[in-house]
């Protein structure tokens, strides 16, 4: 009997799963291309299958009663779309992903807590969306849309949380703990302001790669087990108070124009290397009183006029520091720890230089810090990748749901 009430393109999948209201699609992917379409689902209580909302439906489409897709929902391609409604929805199993929709300007989901991926990229309209909020994912990629505020999304964990070029997004609060393999953020917020980020409950963090952000808080974050690299940020200061080590990574300030003050009061460990490079405005490079090992090199370029690393035992690369002005006398102290060969205590193991009154001090900005073992740099090719893909899959689905209208 539920039968005839489904769209064309399902079919039960037997009479128990039937009466338990769970409605399968045929070929595995529904399309809605109308809120007819949409309608005739509000009796199944799970979708099992993809659903995607056809390029042509809009401009209100409201798919409330199922509370369940077990696959994916994608809204893709789609210039007409204005409003996108699911009261009853409450997970997603697959990919959430909305892209190339330029009129979307209202998504209300206010019981979607769980999908297992969330990728929202070309999404021009939309400024604040409603879910549940968001708590369980295990990615986030939201990139090109003018969202202005991710509070949409409260997540404790996950695993990559990638935000790029969402130009009117100019804080993001999040109560994340941990994240397992990376965090990127760069180019949010007006071009020149940047975005305030507060991570006020983040401990651990695998990786993380920063750039154009205006503040960057983490009062709680203890380690770091990759790398964090932070480029081109409009912070004046910078400060991870409770940070004691990263474990495998480098650490890396390059070109932070506006850095007075970098302070890593508890940090006695770097598995990677040390980079700090071309932040022309950094006067004292004397945050790191506790430092004692580091597993790469130590580079430190700029404008400063004095650097310290007062507790140093261990350097397993080269140590380079090299400034525009005269560090004569921070140089006399870094030398004591040169390798013995070159007349120093042999804290450092690769060979040690120091240079005064380099005028190409800030030119060189190079990241081959890393000192053998497992460093894991953030992958800056990924970032771009991320940004533009439009994978296989992808078309593979578009195609699916041409055959299923077909039907
Ligand atoms: C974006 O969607 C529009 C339809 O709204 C389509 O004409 C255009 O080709 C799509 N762009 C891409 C890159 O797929
Ligand atoms: C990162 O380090 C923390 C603290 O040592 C640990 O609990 C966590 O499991 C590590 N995470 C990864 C991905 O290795
Ligand atoms: C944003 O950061 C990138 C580096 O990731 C840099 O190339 C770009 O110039 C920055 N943009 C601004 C406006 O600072
Ligand atoms: C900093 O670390 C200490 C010791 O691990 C911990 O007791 C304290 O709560 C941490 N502070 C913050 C703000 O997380
Ligand atoms: C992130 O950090 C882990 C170590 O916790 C490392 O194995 C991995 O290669 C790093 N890079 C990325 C892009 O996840
Ligand atoms: C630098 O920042 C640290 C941590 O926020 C702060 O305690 C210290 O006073 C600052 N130093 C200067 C010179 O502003
Ligand atoms: C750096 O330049 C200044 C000014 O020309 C000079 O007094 C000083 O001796 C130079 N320092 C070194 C280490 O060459
Ligand atoms: C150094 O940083 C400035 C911005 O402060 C930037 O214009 C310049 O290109 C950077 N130089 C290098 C070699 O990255």
């Amino acid at each position: 009997m539920l039968v005839k009430t489904l769209l064309p393109a399902f079919v039960a999948i037997g009479s128990a799963a039937a009466q338990s209201g769970t409605c399968t699609a045929n070929g595995g992917t529904t399309t809605i291309n109308s809120q007819a379409d949409a309608t005739q689902m509000a009796s199944c209580k799970t979708l099992k299958g993809d659903v995607v909302i056809g390029t042509n439906a809009g401009p209100a489409i409201d798919i409330s009663g199922p509370g369940e897709i077990t696959g994916a929902l994608r809204i893709l391609n789609n210039g007409l779309i204005e409003s996108f409604t699911s009261n009853d929805l409450t997970k997603v199993g697959g990919e959430f992903r909305i892209q190339n929709t330029t009129k979307l300007s209202s998504l209300n989901m206010p019981k979607l807590t769980s999908a297992k991926t969330i990728q929202w990229q070309s999404v021009t309209s939309l400024e604040n969306p409603t879910l549940g909020p968001l708590t369980s994912a295990d990615e986030i990629i939201i990139s090109d849309t003018v969202l202005r505020t991710l509070d949409a999304f409260q997540l404790k964990t996950t695993r990559k949380m990638d935000i790029n070029n969402n130009p009117r997004l100019t804080k993001f609060n999040m109560g994340l703990q941990n994240l397992g393999e990376i965090m990127a953020l760069q180019a949010n917020g007006l071009r020149d302001q940047g975005i305030d980020v507060d991570l006020p409950n983040l401990v651990w963090i695998a990786n993380m790669t920063i750039a154009n952000v205006s503040t960057f808080e983490v009062p709680s974050l203890r380690v770091v087990n990759g790398s964090a690299r932070f480029d081109s940020n409009f912070f004046e200061s910078f400060s991870a108070p409770n940070l004691t080590a990263l474990t495998s990574g480098d650490l890396s300030f390059i070109g932070n124009a506006q850095l007075t003050n970098l302070t890593f009061p508890k940090l006695t460990n770097i598995g990677g290397g040390l980079l700090v490079a071309n932040n022309t405005a950094l006067e004292k490079i004397d945050g790191f009183p506790e430092l004692t090992h580091v597993g790469g090199a130590v580079k430190l370029r700029g404008s400063f006029d004095e650097a310290e690393l007062p507790s140093l035992e261990n350097v397993k690369g080269t140590f380079d520091a090299s400034s525009t002005t005269d560090i004569d006398s921070s140089c006399k102290e870094f030398e004591k720890h040169a390798p013995q060969g070159e007349g120093g205590n042999g804290d450092v193991q690769g060979s040690l230089t120091c240079t005064s009154n380099n005028t190409r001090a800030n030119e060189e900005t190079g990241t081959d810090i890393v000192g053998g073992g497992s460093g894991g740099s953030g992958d800056d090719g990924e970032n771009g990748a991320v940004g533009m893909s439009l994978n296989s899959a992808l078309f593979g689905l578009v195609a699916l749901a041409g055959f299923a209208v077909a039907l």
